[in-house]
């Protein structure tokens, strides 16, 4: 096993600046989660650390080693592409020894070690059976056995599940996460997915435009994201956001008659912060429709747009002149479309943006790289 390291990491395609200047340190036996929209630089990152693709400048080390130059059979890493590249014309069995075939190991090692990890990955009853002959998700797995049985440093992992439908990934996601359990190899995953960044890194590294916005556990990024896109990529359905104005201890639209209290916390923050505007962040869970009979005074309210109802939850779509926003509430709610309703709010669940700079105020200092 070993650690990763990233040092002043460059990519440029020509004059293209894809990745700046990118800072990460994976620490041996972690699983790192490189998230953010398409295009963001995620698998450039991957493909560089794999040594796939050259690095403009920088320096990259596995381990104590310094691999910027070396070439991919050298830097002990195993990748794990989304399409799971399996040779069509051999068995399972087959699939999985190749490396070792190629590395000249010998027969009993390699029948050792292939149905060690086929047991493990629960793909032995099928090692004589060919790839067309497997569903999606054994397949997925056949890739992965692939990668363990050589017992790399490194996992390198690109989007490996995103052919798989919706019920599969689910299992995949939590599959992968109990053998990382087991045999804590360093993983570096890459996914544009927020859902599968929350539930199985260790670390979670949000990127946009080729610069990291925030690198940190799951739940800070969630509880404490460091800028606008953060807090809008994070989290399902996304977080609303508010222009207001601020009013004191308050955050007001005055002409749509909107007020909103905040906490002490948040108070204090509001207290230095200098401009008029200011970004008030709602997760979809931090406010619900007040009883009818029983809307306190002063509470903002909004018209229902949509109620898309889900069984367990609704999420209720509603606006009030520019402002939008997305209420996750209980699966009874009973409110009409076009009706207004009054908002409850959880004010320890609200965040405060710079609506320039998108920095979480909160956080301090300007955020990294915020848009
Ligand atoms: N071979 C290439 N030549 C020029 N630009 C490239 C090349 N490969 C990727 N890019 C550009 O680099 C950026 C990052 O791509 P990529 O790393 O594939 O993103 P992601 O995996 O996050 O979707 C994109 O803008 C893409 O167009
Ligand atoms: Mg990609």
């Amino acid at each position: 096993m070993a650690s990763v390291s990233l040092i002043n990491i460059e990519k440029r395609y020509g004059a293209q600046v894809v990745i700046p200047k990118l800072n990460v340190e994976i620490a041996d036996g972690s699983f790192v989660v490189l998230v953010g929209p398409s295009g963001c630089g995620k698998t450039t990152t991957l493909n560089m650390i794999a040594g796939l693709e050259p690095i403009t400048a920088g320096q990259l080390l596995i381990g104590a080693r310094d691999v910027t130059d070396l070439p991919p059979k050298n830097r002990d890493i195993a990748m794990v592409f989304q399409s799971y590249a399996l040779f069509p014309h051999m068995n399972v069995f087959d699939n999985i020894a190749f490396g070792m075939k190629i590395r000249r190991l010998s027969r009993s090692e390699i029948d050792t070690r292939v149905r060690n990890v086929a047991s493990r990955l629960r793909i032995d009853a099928f090692l004589d059976r060919r790839p067309k002959a497997l569903s999606g998700g054994q397949r997925q797995r056949v890739a992965l056995a692939r990668a363990m049985v050589r017992r790399p440093g490194v996992f390198l992992m690109d989007e490996p599940l995103s052919n798989l439908d919706a019920k599969l990934r689910i299992e995949a996601r939590s599959f992968l996460t109990k053998m990382h359990h087991e045999v804590r190899t360093t993983t570096v995953y890459v996914t544009h997915d927020q859902s599968e960044a929350m539930t199985m890194g260790d670390t979670i590294v949000v990127m946009k435009d080729g610069l990291i916005q925030q690198a940190a556990a799951p739940l800070e990024v969630y509880n404490e994201p460091a800028n606008m896109f953060v807090a809008g990529f994070i989290g399902s359905p996304a977080m609303n956001f508010l222009e207001l104005s601020k009013a004191d201890t308050k955050l007001v639209d005055r002409e749509h008659e909107l007020e909103f209290p905040v906490s002490d916390r948040l108070r204090a923050v509001l207290d230095k912060y200098r401009k008029a505007k200011v970004v008030l962040g709602l997760r979809p869970d931090a406010l619900r429709p007040a009883p009818r009979n029983a809307e306190p005074a002063g509470a903002p309210r909004f018209s229902v747009d949509v109620a898309q109802h889900l069984g367990h939850e609704t999420l209720l779509d509603a606006s009030r002149g520019p402002h939008r926003l997305v209420a996750r509430v209980s699966g009874t709610d009973d409110s009409k479309i076009g009706e207004t309703r009054a908002f409850l709010l959880d004010l320890d669940n609200m965040h405060l943006f710079d609506p320039d700079s998108g920095a979480n105020l909160a956080s301090g200092g300007t955020g990294p790289n915020a848009r």
